[in-house]
């Protein structure tokens, strides 16, 4: 089965509501730069790359209902557009690296008709969601020459298609590694407290028939200290020009762990969540989450009423413990400043 995660239909996007699944499998439509940012806000869309792909098609459709209204008025709408998206989440750089790209191409044709400018920016839209899945190809093939054959391989979170446009970044090292005839077989960490681990990981997995195992987050360690973890791939939501890796949180222990282990760590990870412009990973801004998350899952509650509770939605990795970055460009061995800048060049 092919996962959708968004898609381009009938003049309105509509995207896979993610905070039902596995449950259900329901597709939810979009006509506006505010509801792409709610859908944004409330997870019915997540990952980084996916939540890049909704932002520009959010930028489109604002276009396109403004196109339809009055010319004095859609410079104005417009940004107001581009204000609600970049406020949906902070951490994941892939929104604002979108935002930046519909912008400029904007920019480009700003003296051409509100109808034209928005034919443009819907085509831009569909050409960073098409490139995405391009982009997660070329990382699957760079990633999957690094699993040995019979590989057991842990993941933290979902980096797979539904956390992009499709076929994903860690998961697509594991869909491009069974492509390429290799056996591997995956450990899913359940990723409290969304999560996405068991809810989407596993279920990702499951559709295509890639042998996996859930485990609850604190059984990382067991599983490594008993011989049962060969390597670590996870996604990113941005990596600071440092080398340093924000992902969802609990990724930064499954990296000590990892190294404790001497497991591999690999980051799979596009050029466009890589931040040259945060130094380290001390400034990226890392999302804090409703308390309702950690008290429970949906309507029950298990903690304490009154209790105290944080809810971090990311962490950050230290370069030094990455092995590798696994980009569209290639594997970029032990991160840092030169290497990152390098790629760009
Ligand atoms: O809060 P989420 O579900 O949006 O967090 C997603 C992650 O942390 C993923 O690991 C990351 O975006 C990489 S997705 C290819």
């Amino acid at each position: 089965m092919k996962i959708e995660t968004l898609r381009w239909f009938n003049n309105r996007l509509e995207m896979i509501d993610q905070r039902i699944l596995p449950a259900a499998f329901e597709y939810l439509s979009y006509y506006t730069a505010a509801s792409v940012a709610e859908g944004i806000r409330s997870m019915v869309v997540r990952g980084a790359p996916a939540i890049g792909v909704a932002a520009a098609y959010g930028v489109a459709l604002e276009a396109l209902k403004l196109s339809q209204g009055e010319q004095a008025k859609f410079d104005e709408g417009m940004e107001e557009g581009f204000k609600v998206l970049a406020a949906s989440r902070p951490t994941a750089v892939n929104l604002f690296w979108a935002l930046q790209r519909m912008r400029r191409v904007w920019e480009s044709v700003a003296d051409q008709s509100p109808q034209q400018i928005a034919q443009r920016l819907l085509a831009e839209a569909q050409e960073i969601h098409a490139e995405d899945i391009r982009i997660n190809k070329a990382m699957g093939a760079h990633g999957a020459a690094l699993l040995q054959d019979g590989a057991r391989v842990l993941t933290h979170c979902n980096a797979g298609a539904l956390a992009t446009a499709g076929w994903g970044t860690a998961l697509g090292v594991f869909r491009s590694a069974v492509e390429a005839g290799k056996k591997i077989s995956v450990i899913a960490d359940e990723t409290r407290p969304f999560l996405q681990g068991a809810r989407l990981t596993a279920w990702e997995m499951v559709q295509e028939n890639i042998p996996v195992t859930l485990i609850t987050d604190n059984m990382a360690g067991y599983m490594m200290a008993q011989g049962e973890v060969d390597a670590v791939v996870v996604g990113t939501d941005r990596v600071a020009a440092n080398g340093d890796v924000a992902n969802k949180i609990g990724t930064y222990m499954v990296a000590v762990l990892a190294r404790r282990h001497n497991i591999p760590f690999y980051v799979a990870c596009p050029l466009s969540t890589i931040d040259l412009n945060i130094a380290s990973g001390k400034d990226i801004p890392i999302e804090e989450r409703s308390a309702d998350e950690v008290k429970g899952f949906r309507d029950t509650h298990w903690a304490a009423e009154g209790v105290q509770i944080r809810n971090p939605s990311f962490d950050v990795t230290p370069a030094e413990l990455v092995t590798g970055l696994i980009t569209e460009k290639g594997v970029v061995l032990q991160p840092d400043a030169a290497k990152l800048r390098a790629l760009f060049a």
